[in-house]
């Protein structure tokens, strides 16, 4: 069998047109995926039910060939099957009953049971050359939605436990990073190819924080994974750290590839961190097209032509984008 081309960077090879998939491919940005939406009613619905979330995990890959198949999930089925109410309001976003303590948290895998049964039945429908991801969210970004109860860019209220309870913190992110463990564990198990770890609100933190918060928590799910699956290939995501912060993730952690923001210089990553790299493209010159989105894709490709590297957006892709642009995108690529 041959090696998929996402797995052979993975594991650290260089590919002369590189592998490419979207964050966020599975989403709004497509026709058939809001007129299933539609019909299903309820986001959490979709992700709860295999028959639609393995057909909406495939439409990407129908519609554009991707190298990687996403499973359509969300990182806060964690906190679900921790026992908290989880719900996602049009146009606002998730809702969760905040919590201000780990205790009575208790893991129920048997929640997640829908999920692995996805990940069997997309492997079973892929081409033999799609790669398929499972992912989770961190430890970091799932402490900030269980804290404050809603997402955004609101990390305070995540930050003022730590800081006042350092020790009842570190106990939920050592809670979260096993369940995270044994939640990647299990879509390896079901056939996912490698995982995606999510830490999409690591931006802005002080050194010493990021180490505790981000990397450490980070570096306990990679080696927990591997004392189950010790070949387990894994991408990571914190969002925005500084270069520094990217740098430190990419020596401690034990990731195979490391996803940038639309920040991050790719020159300086790939000369400098010590594993493949993934990501950058903006999302808005994905929306905008033309000369920008050509220029910004001809300047990662010619600063990772040496590297280990993944095409992909510096954070997931918006539901207005128009479905030529990633065509074109694609064509562009793949020259
Ligand atoms: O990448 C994919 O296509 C796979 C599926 C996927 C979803 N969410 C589906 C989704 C993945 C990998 C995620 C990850 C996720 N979920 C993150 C980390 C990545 C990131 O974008 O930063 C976060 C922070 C969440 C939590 C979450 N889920 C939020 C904040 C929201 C509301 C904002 C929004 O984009 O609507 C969701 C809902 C969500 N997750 C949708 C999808 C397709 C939209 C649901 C809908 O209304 O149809």
């Amino acid at each position: 069998m041959i090696e998929k081309k996402l797995i052979s960077v993975l594991n650290g090879r260089t590919e002369t047109v590189p592998p490419v998939w979207l964050m966020r491919q599975a989403g709004r940005y497509l026709p058939e995926y809001r007129a299933l939406r539609e019909k299903a009613g309820s986001f959490w619905t979709m992700c709860m039910t295999p028959e639609l979330a393995v057909e909406i995990t495939l439409q990407p890959i129908r519609r554009f060939g991707f190298d990687a198949a996403i499973l359509f999930s969300d990182i806060l089925v964690i906190p679900a099957a921790l026992g908290i109410a989880v719900t996602f309001e049009d146009g606002v976003g998730p809702r969760l009953a905040p919590i201000a303590s780990s205790e009575g948290l208790v893991f129920d895998e048997a929640v997640l049971a829908p999920v692995y049964e996805t990940v069997g039945r997309v492997r079973a429908s892929l081409p033999q050359a799609t790669t398929l991801l499972g992912f989770a969210g961190a430890p970091w970004t799932l402490a900030i939605y269980l804290a404050a109860g809603q997402g955004g860019d609101e990390q305070k209220a995540a930050k003022l436990w730590a800081y006042r309870d350092p020790d009842g913190f570190a106990h939920l992110l050592e809670l979260l990073a096993d369940c995270v463990a044994i939640h990647l564990a299990r879509q390896i198990e079901a056939g996912a190819d490698a995982v995606q770890i999510f830490d999409s609100w690591a931006s802005g933190l002080p050194e010493a924080e990021f180490e505790r918060w981000v990397v450490q928590p980070t570096k306990r799910i990679v080696e927990k994974l591997r004392t189950i699956h010790p070949k387990a290939l894994v991408i990571g995501f914190p969002r925005a750290a500084t270069l520094a912060g990217y740098q430190r993730y990419a020596e401690e952690t034990g990731v195979d590839a490391i996803s940038l923001d639309t920040s991050a210089p790719m020159g300086w990553a790939a000369k400098t961190l010590p594993a493949a790299i993934q990501g950058n493209l903006d999302p808005i010159a994905l929306i905008a097209g033309g000369r920008a989105l050509d220029s910004a894709v001809a300047r990662i490709l010619e600063a990772t032509r040496a590297k280990p590297h993944i095409f992909n957006l510096g954070h997931g892709i918006l539901p207005e984008t128009p479905i030529a642009h990633v065509e074109w995108m694609l064509k562009r690529v793949r020259g």
